[in-house]
């Protein structure tokens, strides 16, 4: 689902609503995302070379593991309800890029959401996730043996975490975050926790350790990335943040931790213990190579003078590492990255309920053609307009579909973004051009789907 819903000048983000803002600029300063600008990417995909992916949340985490070759992990999930569309196949982009990159995968089918928000039954939900998903998951290339799709409803870890985290936030965080009120049933109340069961569990040890997983996504869905970033953190037994003197780790003392660390039930502090603990963090952070730490026990920090905050990834893995061999949770927050919304045919939000505004990916190539010829074009009113001030191709729908899905090649699309800003490429030319592209794509998937059916049980656990 896909909507930012803008009330009066102040922009909201509704993962179940139905508007859509497209002021990627302002979402990205409200909910403090980070601009795609200040990274770097290589070998970049189709989708971060033209912009699409626009931002994203602690990616350089992500992307330096994979520098060093360590472990990292994908997650995202699909909640099934209808036919998969076009859009939904950015989702599948990004996580293919990343799988290609060495990243494990796992995705959730979001049959518990389906059946709190949508009123589908779990059976339903089972049916449409492997027919309508998961066959175009293997058609599009994604990697049986390197992902794993599970249900919400079976993973019993999933929801014991999510159970577990709701301790940690309340109604009001939920209202604030959601909108949710005093009316809202109690389902969809659970539906996030549930999401960030999903989202942070691939990093228990039963499920491949500790590492960094990126939760590749629409910006619509950026609210459970909110919540559950801010519940992992709730959780941390040591935060590291920026100091005067380079970074500081302040020690967190929780109902869950308190006796480990030397503080008694009345309140006593065990020197002994105490000082033990902090011994530890000590060793962790200097085995990372510094060798100046200065650790203060009474005032519950340990300062690391020389380190900058490229150092803080390292420092804070070390030490969720620690917390886990102390028994806690040691969740990391997650990372994330979000794409742009293809604009729908008619111009439009694209909706799986509203089949004139997508293509679906079961949909042949005569139905393409019909779509495409009525979709929403950037041209002039006439020819001889067109040919004198231009189409605009940023609104032209045809043209959209070649950047966002059809067309690989960024010379050519450059040549056909220049061609229709000058008037040198019709309305219908662009919309031709399209219909022989998407007949093309959809056609080969439709076979792929076809070579690839006996791989669909294989990517359920
Ligand atoms: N809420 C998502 C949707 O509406 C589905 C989903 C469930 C999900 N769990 C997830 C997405 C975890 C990303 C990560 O489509």
């Amino acid at each position: 689902m896909q909507a930012v819903r803008m009330m009066n000048d102040d922009i909201s983000i509704d993962p179940w609503g139905s508007s859509q803002s497209t002021d990627y600029s302002r979402i990205i300063e409200k909910f403090g995302l980070s601009s795609m600008d200040g990274i770097s990417v290589s070998e970049p995909s189709r989708l971060h070379r033209r912009g699409i992916v626009f931002a994203h949340r602690d990616l350089d985490i992500v992307l330096e593991a994979k520098r060093k070759s360590n472990p990292f992990g994908v997650l995202t999930g699909l909640m099934p309800s209808g036919m998969m569309h076009l859009g939904h196949s950015m989702v599948i982009d990004q996580v293919r890029w990343f799988q290609q990159q060495g990243g494990d995968v796992t995705i959730a089918v979001a049959d518990l959401e389906s059946t709190a928000t949508r009123g589908i039954s779990l059976a339903e939900g089972r049916r449409i996730a492997a027919e309508e998903y998961v066959s175009n998951y293997a058609a599009l290339g994604l990697d049986p043996e390197k992902t794993t799709v599970y249900f919400q409803s079976e993973r019993n870890i999933v929801q014991r975490l999510g159970f577990q985290l709701g301790k940690r936030t309340n109604l009001s965080e939920l209202e604030a975050i959601y909108g949710f009120d005093g009316s809202t049933n109690l389902a969809h109340v659970q539906a996030p926790l549930v999401q960030a069961g999903d989202i942070l569990h691939p990093q228990l040890d039963e499920y491949g350790g500790l590492r960094p997983i990126v939760v590749p996504v629409g910006v619509d869905q950026d609210p459970h990335l909110r919540l559950t970033r801010g519940l992992a953190a709730k959780t941390n037994w040591f935060n590291v943040k920026d100091s005067k003197m380079g970074l500081q780790v302040g020690v967190s003392i929780q109902d869950q931790n308190s006796q480990i660390m030397g503080v008694e039930a009345n309140g006593r502090v065990n020197k002994e213990r105490q000082k033990e603990i902090f011994a530890m963090i000590v060793n962790s952070i200097s085995n990372l190579g510094f060798s100046d730490i200065i650790s203060n026990p009474k005032h519950g920090t340990v300062n690391v003078p020389s380190a900058t905050s490229r150092d803080r990834g390292p420092i804070r893995m070390a030490l969720l590492s620690l917390e886990r061999s102390l028994g806690g949770m040691g969740l990391l927050a997650p990372s994330s990255t979000y794409h742009r919304f293809a604009v729908g045919m008619t111009g439009d939000k694209m909706s799986s309920s509203k089949p004139k505004t997508t293509l679906f990916l079961s949909d042949d190539a005569t139905t393409a053609e019909k779509k495409i010829k009525k979709s929403f074009s950037g041209g002039q009113s006439t020819v001889e307009e067109h040919r004198r001030l231009g189409g605009d191709p940023d609104k032209d729908v045809a043209y959209q579909y070649m950047m966002y899905f059809f067309e690989e090649d960024d010379a050519y699309l450059a040549e056909l973004n220049e061609g229709y800003r000058s008037g040198k490429i019709l309305a219908g030319e662009m919309k031709q051009l399209c219909i022989e592209r998407a007949s093309v794509w959809l056609t080969e998937l439709s076979e792929k789907r076809d070579e690839t059916a006996h791989l669909v049980n294989s990517f359920f656990e």
